[in-house]
């Protein structure tokens, strides 16, 4: 909902019309409602409009205005994030919102270089057509593609299904254009891949989650594309099987990805969406293994004793993906679905996810849960549905177990609101303190997704 305008931000909403133009600056509930609440329905809070400026010219008019005037701006891309962090908190002073979809330009795919220009608020989708249209590949996928955008995809430093193959978003960007909390713009798109005159803004920005700046455009990096690909569906009996046979692949082909879904996923396909597996018997863990330049006919280290399915063509590696890609959409369905998303050493796998099995079968609030994720990268999503939104107990629990065994609690969703008071399960204190010295001297006022990452000053 938005908030009843007082006369101060009656005169900065003037002004913010000013900028934009009127039909830009959205307010009431009915106009705001798609900005307020995030994709996992746990969180959800008050802002005073919804602004959508089209250029950085504009950004950075809109940024200096709410600066001069005190008012908190939250910055928002597809708002597909999973911790809380793309939508204002529920309490505390109402934010701007500051909806980059409109920051949306792709330029030409520079042939020499093999890199592009994305606004914003490109949609992943349409960046990746775009490099696919000139004959490149973009490294970075996940589910989401319709509705996140580049510029939210780099803010949270998005993994997705191909980190193994072409890494995280920061892996992408070879330049950036930000506007910081007080309008000032940060250009810095030449693409040079040899550049070592400073600080990399665009690292720095890359997992920052809007905390010390807007992107409004990235230079990325694209990749050539594999002629052909093999991709198996198989059934595991155990975890270690799974990463037995990621391991066989990667020795004997270029891997392209190496996923899992427990057999709770595989049976919610069928439950919720009516897909059946296409495996012959239900296993406690479903791979997807897809490679390439395999040499032989898959590529894939498969025997008759297997239960596989293998694809080839792209209709049929999608049939089969559907499976892994849908898992966050089928557990939506089942309610308001408690996310974690760590990473742990590849080597304490098995022994991490049987302790988490333990923890989530024996916490008395928990209805059901599952696993599913990148085996490749060692990330796991953790899913579980019972209790109440806003009760983090067992969510504490899990993080805890992840700190255990050195693992990160957050792989790639970012910490958003969702994990602040987790960080130093992860983080050093000292690091911590580098961390909002860095968002300090960048936004002294603290004005920019106040909440997010750090606590609330
Ligand atoms: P938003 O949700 O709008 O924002 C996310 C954060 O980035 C917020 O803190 C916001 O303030 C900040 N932000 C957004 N745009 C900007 C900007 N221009 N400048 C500064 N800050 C900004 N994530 C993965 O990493 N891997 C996956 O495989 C994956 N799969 C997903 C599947 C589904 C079905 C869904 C719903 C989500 C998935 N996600 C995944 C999470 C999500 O899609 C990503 O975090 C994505 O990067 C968010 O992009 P967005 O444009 O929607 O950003
Ligand atoms: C995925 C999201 C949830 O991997 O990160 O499906
Ligand atoms: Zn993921």
């Amino acid at each position: 909902m938005s908030t009843t305008p007082t006369p101060a931000a009656s005169v900065l909403l003037e002004s913010l019309r000013g900028i934009v133009g009127p039909t830009h600056v959205l307010v009431g509930d009915d106009l705001v409602a798609p900005y307020v609440t995030d994709w996992t329905r746990r969180y959800s809070g008050p802002c005073v409009a919804v602004v959508r400026p089209a250029s950085t010219l504009e950004v950075s008019s809109v940024l200096a205005a709410c600066s001069a005037a005190g008012q908190p701006v939250l910055v928002q891309g597809g708002n597909t994030g999973l911790v809380g962090g793309s939508v204002p908190a529920s309490s505390g002073k109402a934010p701007v919102i500051l909806s980059t979809r409109r920051l949306s330009s792709i330029g030409a795919v520079d042939q020499l270089t093999g890199q592009v220009t994305a606004g914003a608020g490109a949609l992943l989708s349409a960046v990746q057509d775009a490099a696919s249209a000139a004959g490149w590949v973009y490294g970075v996928d996940l589910a989401a593609r319709d509705s996140a955008t580049i510029g939210g995809t780099v803010a949270t430093n998005a993994g997705g299904v191909n980190v193994i193959a072409y890494g995280m978003t920061r892996a992408q960007v070879v330049g950036i254009e930000a506007v910081l909390a007080d309008g000032t713009v940060i250009l810095h798109l030449n693409g040079l891949l040899k550049d070592n005159t400073g600080f990399d803004f665009g690292s720095l920005l890359c997992g920052s989650e809007g905390t010390l700046g807007v992107i409004t455009a990235v230079r990325l990096r694209l990749h050539h594309p594999h002629a052909r690909t093999s991709l198996a569906m198989v059934g595991c009996a155990t975890y270690g099987d799974a990463l037995a046979l990621m391991s066989a692949s990667a020795r004997r082909s270029l891997l392209i990805a190496a996923e899992m879904v427990d057999a709770i996923g595989i049976e919610l396909m069928d439950s919720v969406l009516g897909i059946p597996s296409p495996l012959a018997s239900s296993w406690p863990v479903v791979a997807f293994i897809e490679v390439a330049d395999g040499g032989d006919a898959s590529g894939l280290p498969l025997n008759d004793s297997h239960d596989a399915v293998v694809a080839f063509d792209a209709g049929e590696q999608a049939r089969l993906w559907q499976f892994r890609e849908r898992q966050t959409e089928v557990y939506g369905a089942k309610g308001i679905c408690h996310k974690l998303d760590v990473s742990v050493p590849l080597s304490r796998m098995e022994e991490v996810l049987a302790d988490l099995g333990s923890l989530l079968r024996d916490a008395p609030t928990v209805e059901f849960y599952g696993l599913f994720g990148h085996i490749a990268d060692g990330n796991i999503h953790v899913e579980f549905i019972g209790p109440a939104a806003d009760d983090v107990e067992v969510d504490h629990q899990v993080l805890e177990v992840i700190s255990r065994y050195s693992g990160s609690i957050s792989a790639e969703h970012g910490v958003g609101r969702m994990k602040v008071d987790s960080l130093h399960l992860t983080r050093s204190a000292a690091e911590i303190a580098a961390m909002k010295a860095i968002k300090d001297a960048l936004d002294p006022a603290g004005l920019l997704n106040q909440g997010i990452l750090f606590p609330t000053a």
